[in-house]
């Protein structure tokens, strides 16, 4: 049985809750397992992990209940799309009912305020599977993709083109986390996140990244990877203004032309073939998105492994009492 680096059972709510050194950790892990199926048999036994959704999934909903099941333990699914979490009770109650029962909690939901007060009640790990602003676990897929493919941490560069939104966000932590350039070209209107970007910036200043953000879609030349998302994210309505100003933006074979012939097309997928890319592009030799999906499950098994490690407590607090200080059950009266 492997032993994992332990990082501490925190929670993964944005990329940035991991250091460098935690996230090249996991992508080494999630290389192995992906090498070495068999290593991760039994790496969960026994262990339970709360699966919430408040929005639609496949590939996070099955890459995660395959992944924990090929590693001996439960994944439990609790589809939220009805009543979203906080309406039939309170966050803090429900976190603090499944942290008696399992050993981290994965969650998509609709607002990022969702797990940041899942997490502050709970003593397990919990995990964002996308909200609004972040996609963290799909982000360690891509790196993984990309250093398969032969990205280069120090020297390569990748092109987000689209909407700057949660997969846009955890992307350009990635960059400014691991030190890789990364060009982000969205319409006017549809930029990052202003304090995600400036934050990334700063960091950026102690690991080298290049960060550019651009309407042009010329600044993609040379990118080793092309990225896109769809035009209207779960949970917005889908607008005839918003389609207008992307249709420039579609990643077609002329922009893929324009970053060059090696360039790999990427895509978290799902994909909404005839707006956000063409056939012809996704459907190209130069196009990894279901090694993208494929790569979920074996990032988010190397994720979990450290996460659970036997060496790090099952307590995000060392100390169960100072857990419970932190949010104090008030004495009654
Ligand atoms: N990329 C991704 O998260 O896919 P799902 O929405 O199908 O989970
Ligand atoms: N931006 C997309 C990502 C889907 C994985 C969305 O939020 O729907």
């Amino acid at each position: 049985m492997n032993s994992f680096q332990p990082i501490g059972s925190k929670d993964l709510l944005r990329l940035s809750d991991l250091a460098q050194h935690e996230i090249l950790d996991i992508l080494a892990t999630a290389a192995d397992f992906k090498r070495n199926p068999e290593r991760v048999a039994g790496a969960m036994s026994g262990k339970s992990v709360c699966m919430l959704f408040e929005k639609p999934s496949l590939r996070t909903r099955m890459s995660f209940e395959v992944g924990v099941f090929r590693m001996g333990g439960q994944a439990i699914y609790l589809e939220h799309r009805e009543a979203p979490l906080g309406t039939r009770e309170t966050i803090s109650d429900y976190g603090k009912n499944i942290e008696r029962w399992c050993h981290a909690i994965v969650a998509r939901v609709h607002s990022h305020s969702t797990v940041v007060d899942l997490a502050a009640a709970t003593r397990i790990p919990v995990i964002n599977t996308l909200c609004d602003m972040h996609h963290p676990c799909q982000a360690l897929a891509d790196l993984q993709t990309l250093i398969e493919r032969g990205f280069d941490l120090n020297h390569s560069r990748l092109a987000w083109v689209g909407d700057g939104n949660n997969v846009c966000h955890s992307l350009i932590e990635a960059a400014s986390i691991l030190g890789f350039g990364i060009t982000v070209v969205t319409p006017k209107g549809f930029e990052p996140d202003s304090t995600v970007v400036s934050q990334c910036v700063a960091r950026s200043m102690r690991t080298g990244a290049r960060i550019e953000v651009t309407n042009d879609i010329g600044a993609i030349q040379g990118a080793f990877a092309v990225y896109t998302d769809t035009w209207t994210s779960m949970g917005q309505t889908e607008s005839n203004a918003k389609k207008s100003a992307f249709e420039a933006y579609r990643v077609d074979r002329k922009v893929m032309a324009i970053a060059g012939p090696t360039s790999l097309f990427m895509h978290c997928l799902p994909a909404h073939r005839g707006e956000e890319v063409t056939d012809e592009v996704i459907d190209s030799a130069n196009s990894v998105v279901f090694d993208q999906a494929e790569n979920r499950m074996h990032a988010q098994n190397a994720l979990l492994c450290h996460l659970l490690s036997p060496k790090s407590s099952l307590s995000k607090s060392d100390d169960f009492n100072t857990a419970h200080a932190r949010h104090p059950t008030p004495a009654l009266q």
